[in-house]
C-alpha cells in the first residue's frame, strides 16, 4: 500500500512538472515609461502597473504565463504584425491607422489627451494652439496619437513644430528645462509628471478623447477571442475595476471632476 502510494506520489509529481513546463508563455510589448500603466517599480525593479496586472489576470485566468517586454512605443505594432510578441499593451489608443496591421482588443479605459505646459505658460488653452500665428515648440513620444495629432493639426499647419521623444518621461524632461512650449501626452501619465516635477500644470481642456485596447496581429483571432472572454469574465468579477481603482482612485477622480457634488452630497 505505501508503495502504491509513493509511487502515486512519484507519478503526480511528474504530471505537475510536466504540465508547468508545457504552460505557454505569452510575451507582451509594452513601454514601461506611462505610469500608472506600466513603469518600473522602484522597489521591485520590475515592469508594473494596470496593463501589467490586466495582463497577468488575464493570462492566470488562460493559463498561460506572462513576459513583460518593455520596448520603444513605435516598435510595439510592427513586432505584434510580425510575431515578435504575442500581443501589444501599452495605454495604447485603437484608431483607424494601427487597425490597417492589427486587430485591438475590447477597450478595458479611455484615455484623454491632455496639454502639459508651464505653471506661467501663455497657453492657457488648447485652442491658443491653434490660433494664428501660434509658433509653439511642442513635445510628444514618438509614434503615438499625441504626435499624430499635434503632427497633422499644428506642424502641418505652420503653427509650430513637433519634437518626438522616445519617452513621455523624456519629453517632460525637456519641458522642464524650457527647450519646449508644452507636451501633449495622455491624462494619467501627464498627472504622474506634473506630480513628479515642479512647476508643470495641465491645461483644463481636453484634446482627444480616446479608448484602450490591446493589440493582436490580425490571424491571431484565436488568442484574441480568449483575451476578449477572459477580459469580460475579469470586469464581470471586479478584479478589473479593482486594478483600475488601485492605481486610479475614484475618490481622487471624483474630487477633481465633482467638488461641488461631492460636498452636497455629505
Ligand atoms: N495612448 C497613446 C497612443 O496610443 C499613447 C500611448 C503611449 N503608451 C506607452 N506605454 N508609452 O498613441
Amino acid at each position: 500500500m505505501k508503495k502504491i502510494m509513493s509511487m502515486l506520489l512519484v507519478l503526480s509529481m511528474l504530471l505537475m512538472g510536466a504540465a508547468m513546463a508545457e504552460s505557454e508563455t505569452l510575451t507582451m510589448a509594452t513601454n514601461a515609461a506611462f505610469p500608472p500603466y506600466e513603469y518600473y517599480d522602484d522597489e521591485t525593479g520590475e515592469v508594473t502597473g494596470i496593463d501589467v496586472e490586466i495582463a497577468q489576470a488575464i493570462c492566470d485566468k488562460l493559463g498561460y504565463e506572462l513576459e513583460v517586454v518593455d520596448t520603444d512605443f513605435d516598435s510595439i505594432v510592427p513586432g505584434v504584425v510580425s510575431g515578435k510578441y504575442s500581443f501589444g499593451m501599452a495605454g495604447m489608443t485603437v484608431n483607424e491607422e494601427r487597425l490597417q496591421s492589427v486587430n485591438f482588443s475590447n477597450t478595458y479605459a479611455t484615455g484623454v489627451q491632455v496639454v502639459i505646459v508651464p505653471e506661467d505658460s501663455p497657453i492657457t488653452s488648447v485652442d491658443d494652439l491653434f490660433a494664428e500665428g501660434a509658433d509653439n515648440a511642442i513635445g510628444v513620444q514618438q509614434g503615438t496619437t499625441g504626435d499624430l495629432y499635434a503632427t497633422g493639426d499644428i506642424e502641418e499647419a505652420g503653427l509650430g513644430s513637433v519634437e518626438r521623444f522616445k519617452t513621455g518621461t523624456d519629453a517632460v524632461l525637456a519641458l522642464t528645462t524650457g527647450k519646449l512650449d508644452c507636451v501633449i501626452i495622455d491624462n494619467e501619465p501627464a498627472k504622474n509628471f506634473v506630480a513628479a516635477n515642479e512647476g508643470l500644470k495641465i491645461l483644463d481642456t481636453e484634446y482627444a478623447v480616446e479608448d484602450y485596447a490591446a493589440c493582436f496581429a490580425k490571424e491571431n483571432t484565436e488568442l484574441l477571442e480568449a483575451f476578449n472572454t477572459a477580459l469580460a469574465e475579469l470586469t464581470e468579477d471586479g478584479t478589473v475595476p479593482a486594478i483600475i481603482e488601485k492605481y486610479i482612485p475614484s475618490t481622487e477622480a471624483a474630487a477633481e471632476e465633482a467638488p461641488a457634488e461631492e460636498a452636497a452630497a455629505e
